[in-house]
């Protein structure tokens, strides 16, 4: 196991994972934030897209423990709060996201 303290939406987390834990499991399975949703968990389809230090990554091929000390943006944070991911690169996701498919259980 090792462990892992990344800040997710601005706030710090620890948590210990595997060493081939994807980022998207990470998020989801150990901290229980499942706004992160997968697809096709090859890297093809960008459904788990998110920011990692301001960059774009696909979760799903990302291991968590190559996270260690970065900053992760989600798309769990709404369009307009003046968070994080109200960023140029997610913005137009998320607004979709909100309009569009809103619905969608997380
Ligand atoms: S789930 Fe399809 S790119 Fe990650």
């Amino acid at each position: 196991m090792n462990p892992v303290e990344i800040a997710v939406n601005g706030r710090k987390v620890s948590a210990s994972t595997e060493p081939r834990t994807h980022l998207a499991d990470f998020l989801r399975d150990t901290l229980n934030l499942t706004g992160t949703h997968l697809g096709c968990e090859h890297g093809v389809c960008g459904a788990c897209t998110l920011l990692l230090d301001d960059m774009p990554v696909r979760s799903c091929i990302t291991y968590a423990a190559a996270c260690d000390g970065s900053r992760v943006t989600t798309m769990l944070v709404r369009p307009g709060s003046g968070r994080r991911s109200d960023s140029k690169v997610l913005r137009p996701i998320t607004t979709g996201l909100f309009k569009v498919i809103a619905f969608k259980r997380c």
